[in-house]
């Protein structure tokens, strides 16, 4: 089966393995695809009995790249990525093209810092949002906050943003606007804990010698985490006093899943 015959499937240009647990490959993009820098659509494979095995994948290309890009974890025995950790360049993927998700700038009233906060592949639709032109043009600052168990997870996302700087599009947009704070919780790196933690106790203000704490006035935030760490910066950005937004009515922070846990 090809493109022709079903719209829905396209074809994988580019697989990078960064962990035993983590990759990220590109695919086409259907010319029909419009979506907002930020959200997610369906992807997946066929399945043993002709019906398709799909889930929801933050889009990690920003809205003008020509093709498509995710960030995927390895699930060892999970119905799609104990296959889809497989696929080569030239392989058919599924793509349901209904781009959906309140990770966009419409969702956020103005503000002058724009704090992004991921754990582990919550840091997919970041990776389409700090290649998003709009994200320099709003914001005096762009803060990236990365936390993740160990140092390798947070490979993807470090190069990514090293080539920020080159990106003939909006490389002199972010100059000047882009702090990166990547943090571990288990190995020793440079910066350790969890963004709750450094929110709170202001340790990330003074790493990165920002006035702090946040406040509703200057401070815009987006979160894509576990549920427990959505949560959890939620219950500390409304202490600071800033309000969740959604599509319908914007507000101060945003929040996606970036997956659903067992159980829930
Ligand atoms: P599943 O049966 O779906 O999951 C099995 C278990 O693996 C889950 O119960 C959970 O404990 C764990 N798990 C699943 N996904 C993750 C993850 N990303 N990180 C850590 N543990 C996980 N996944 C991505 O890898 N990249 C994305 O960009 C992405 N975007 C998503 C956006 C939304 C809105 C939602 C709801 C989920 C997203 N996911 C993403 C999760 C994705 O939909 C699948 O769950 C994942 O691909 C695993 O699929 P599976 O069929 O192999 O296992
Ligand atoms: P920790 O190692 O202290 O649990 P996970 O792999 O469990 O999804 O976690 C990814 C990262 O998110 C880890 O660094 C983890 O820190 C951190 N994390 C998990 N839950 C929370 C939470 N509720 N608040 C803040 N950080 C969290």
């Amino acid at each position: 089966m090809n493109q022709a015959v079903n719209p829905d499937l396209q074809t994988v240009t580019q697989v990078t393995h960064w962990t035993d647990r983590l990759f990220s490959f590109r695919v086409t993009r259907p010319r029909s695809l419009r979506f907002r820098s930020g959200e997610f659509v369906m992807i997946g494979l066929p399945g043993d009995n002709g019906k398709p095995v799909l889930r929801a994948y933050s889009i990690a290309s920003p809205a003008w790249d020509e093709e498509l890009e995710f960030y995927s974890i390895k699930v060892p025995d999970g119905p799609l990525t104990s296959r889809l950790q497989h696929i080569r360049p030239g392989d058919p993927i599924i793509l349901r093209p209904k781009p959906v998700g309140t990770l966009v700038h419409d969702a956020l009233t103005p503000g002058r810092r724009l704090w992004f906060l991921a754990t582990g592949t919550g840091f997919a639709p970041f990776a389409s949002l700090l290649r998003e032109p709009e994200t320099w043009e709003a914001y005096d600052q762009v803060i990236m906050m990365h936390t993740c168990r160990e140092a390798g997870e947070l490979d993807y996302g470090r190069a990514l943003v090293a080539g920020l700087a080159e990106d003939p599009l909006i490389g002199d947009l972010v100059a000047g606007k882009l702090l990166y704070y990547p943090t571990t919780t288990r190995d020793e790196t440079r910066f350790k804990g969890r963004i709750t933690d450094t929110l709170a106790s202001g340790q990330v203000f003074a790493d990165l010698g920002l006035t702090g704490p946040l406040s509703a006035e200057t401070d815009r935030a987006m979160v894509c985490g576990s549920l427990a760490f959505n949560r959890d910066v939620a219950a500390l950005l409304d202490r600071f006093g800033l309000r969740e937004g959604s599509n319908s009515a914007p507000g101060d922070y945003v929040i996606e899943k970036a997956f659903v846990g067992d159980g829930v």
